[in-house]
């Protein structure tokens, strides 16, 4: 590929969302190009996370991508058909009885 070519775009889908990229743009930068974050919650606390170190260090922006869970955003480029999952949701609460 020529420097001078104008970049592919690709078609991914967000949270079950069609959406359009940059062939090798971060998934993180797709995410919060398109006014997505944060990206998920602290399984442990509920807080809500998003990128932080942005080169693959402290999790914060994992999501999941064609299926595999805990996948690094930031350190992910965006292929044509790939399917992105946030996990924003709340945390399911315990039963009280
Ligand atoms: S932003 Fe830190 S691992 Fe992705």
């Amino acid at each position: 590929m020529s420097t001078n070519s104008p970049p592919q775009t690709v078609t991914v889908t967000i949270d079950g969302a069609p959406g359009q990229a940059w062939a090798g743009q971060s998934v993180t930068a797709v995410l919060v190009a398109a006014g997505i974050w944060p990206l998920r919650r602290n399984p442990v606390n509920g807080q809500l996370r998003g990128p932080f170190c942005g080169m693959g260090v402290c999790l914060e922006c994992e999501v999941t991508i064609n299926g595999r869970p805990g996948s690094r955003s930031c350190t992910a480029h965006v292929t044509d058909g790939m399917d992105i999952r946030t996990h924003t949701e709340p945390l399911p609460t315990a039963a009280h009885g």
